[in-house]
């Protein structure tokens, strides 16, 4: 980079926008070519899920999956739950952008 007594060119300004939008420019690119091939590889998620032969659901069994979705106690930290992430209140998501992490 290019300094005058600590302050930075105004020529130089231009490049760094031309070099920012060429970078953004290829991320993007890139991008669009991934996901491509993503949407080649998987298919969207069965409305509901596929119930085997040997595995029939039954009532008992839904209400024991709902209580150990919500059971922090199968944690190894006793504190973390399905839930903890996949909070139906919020579509299933925690709205975070980045996980906590075990030690929270
Ligand atoms: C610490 C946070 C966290 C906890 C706890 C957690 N999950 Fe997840 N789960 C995630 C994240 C993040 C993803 C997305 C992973 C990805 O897309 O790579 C995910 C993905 C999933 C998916 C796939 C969803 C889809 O649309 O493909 C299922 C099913 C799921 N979790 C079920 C569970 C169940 C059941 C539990 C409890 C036994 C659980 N999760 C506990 C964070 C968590």
């Amino acid at each position: 980079m290019t300094e005058h007594g600590g302050q930075y060119d105004p020529r130089f300004l231009p490049r760094l926008g031309a070099t920012a939008l060429a970078l953004v420019l290829g991320a993007t690119a890139v991008h669009a070519e991934d996901i491509a091939e993503y949407m080649d590889f998987f298919e969207p998620l069965p409305y509901l899920p596929p119930i085997p032969a040997d595995n029939s659901m039954d009532k008992a069994k839904i209400e024991l999956g709902q209580m150990l979705f919500f059971e922090p106690r199968i944690s190894a930290s006793g504190v973390i739950s399905c839930a903890t992430c996949h909070n139906p209140a919020l579509g299933w998501t925690d709205r975070i952008d980045r996980a906590v992490g075990h030690g929270g």
